[in-house]
């Protein structure tokens, strides 16, 4: 088969399908996960006798409601392969998500679950505008994160070329973009500015490279950042969402149609917003937790799993699947700062208000005496940085704390400083938030 003639090229038929019949698909694969990990897995045996649940209660969807749900701390309690629904003799491949406190989530994948997981990354980079005739710059990283070779075997699915680069090493990033002029990268989206600012060191102009898309995910990044990023490198920037305990990248991807929230892909993951105080499920269009169930995963089925992300499902537009909004931030990344609450977005977005300052930020909490103190650190953009006097610096900085006053509700100390003054992450997630207050 030539690369052009790749079924990845046109929609599957389900991404068409309406929601009458996507629901059907649901139902009938939602009664079969249910089953396969009451049979198959003694935890989820164990909680569903233990609250008086059974995999036939499930008639319709909505009695999903009934079962209880799952979290980080179920993974954690049957370290490492507690959760598996199958033998390890079907277990193909194995990542594993390093948690900032213990011991990490692992994850495992049979045979079909990774052609799964391709077939939906590779559905993923033809909605983010990409095909066979691309070649794919993947800088996420390898290894025991999903994210490089969840993109890596993706991309091949697709039929495009993949070049596995992994991330770190900028100046070598840099380097096979300008001899292989790739058209798509994937990467998170604080690494693609920090790609930006090296070429602009280099004297390469970031909007005339052969990069035409970029699949951005991993870490939260607003709207905002999207602009700055399009405008920077003269690309479309897709938001890409996905996590560990439910597959990997994939789980849901924006369309670049639209460009208005990752489309989720519903025929494989069923997903519920609730109350995150009360687990209460919300009608869509309303903000709260975002939870997912597995309709088809085979090595690790996971039931109501919280993802600790805050977001609102949205209808279908350039899809019948629905979206989610772009996720504003996780219930474990809020700060409370003087009583208030904070996410790094809100202050992301304000940062990006301003036309001198770039997303190269961190917000840095302390305690002065008995009061929450937070310091902003960001940086003015790169070409503008030689240009930026002290005196100029400071005004707009100023500005920006009232801004924040104004309209996140705390007093803060906002650091304008010049280009890498900011500390990068060059693998793996930004770090938004250093919290030095006592505990
Ligand atoms: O970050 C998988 C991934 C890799 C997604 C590459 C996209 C691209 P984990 O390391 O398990 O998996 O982290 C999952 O990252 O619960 C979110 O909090 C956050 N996250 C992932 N994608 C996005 C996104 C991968 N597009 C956690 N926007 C999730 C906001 C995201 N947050």
């Amino acid at each position: 088969m030539s690369k052009q003639e790749s079924p990845a090229n046109g929609l599957e038929p389900i991404e068409k399908a309406s929601r009458d019949e996507l629901q059907a698909v649901q139902l009938q694969r939602m009664k079969w996960s249910l089953r396969h990990a009451y049979d198959n897995v003694p935890h989820y045996r164990k909680k569903y006798d233990a609250a008086g649940v059974h995999p036939d209660d499930l008639k319709t969807l909505a009695d999903l409601a009934k079962f209880p749900f799952t979290t980080k701390a179920d993974l954690r309690d049957t370290y490492p392969f507690g959760m598996f629904a199958t033998p390890m003799r079907d277990v193909v491949r194995i990542h594993a998500s390093s948690g900032t406190t213990g011991k990490p989530t692992v994850v495992g994948y049979t045979k079909n679950d990774i052609a799964m997981w391709a077939q939906l990354m590779a559905r993923s980079m033809r909605a983010a505008g990409a095909s066979a005739d691309d070649m794919i710059l993947n800088s996420y990283g390898y290894g025991l994160f999903t994210g490089g070779l969840g993109a890596h075997y993706g991309g091949e699915a697709l039929g495009a070329t993949v070049i596995p680069m992994s991330g770190g090493q900028t100046e070598k990033q840099i380097q096979l973009i300008q001899d292989f002029k790739p058209t798509v990268i994937c990467c998170t989206p604080s690494y693609v500015l920090t790609i930006a600012d090296e070429m602009i060191k280099q004297g390469i102009n970031p909007r005339e490279t052969s990069l035409r898309v970029g699949l951005f995910g991993a870490e939260p990044w607003t709207n905002e950042m999207r602009r700055e990023i399009e405008e920077r490198l003269n690309i479309d920037a897709i938001d890409i969402y996905g996590l560990s305990e439910v597959m990997g990248p994939g789980v849901a991807c924006e369309c670049t149609e639209t460009k208005d929230g990752p489309t989720i892909w519903e025929d494989h993951f069923y997903p519920e917003i609730i109350n995150p105080e009360t687990g209460e499920v919300l009608p869509d269009g309303e903000i709260g937790e975002l939870v997912f169930t597995s309709l088809s995963k085979e090595a690790l089925p996971i039931l109501r799993y919280r993802t600790r992300d805050l977001t609102r499902l949205l209808p279908g537009t350039a899809r019948p699947m629905r979206r989610m909004e772009k996720i504003t931030g996780r219930s474990d990344d809020m700060l409370i700062i003087r009583g208030v609450n904070v996410f790094p977005t809100q202050i992301e977005e304000i940062l990006l208000k301003n036309p001198s300052l770039c997303a190269q930020y961190q917000l840095q909490v302390s305690r002065d005496g008995h009061l929450d103190k937070l310091d902003v650190y960001v940086e003015v953009r790169a070409d503008l940085s030689d240009r930026t006097s002290e005196e100029q610096r400071r005004e707009i900085g100023a500005e920006v704390e009232h801004r924040i006053k104004v309209l996140v509700g705390v007093s803060s100390t906002v650091h304008v400083v010049e280009t890498d003054k900011v500390e990068r992450t060059l693998v793996g997630k930004a770090k938004r938030v250093i919290d030095r207050r006592p505990k």
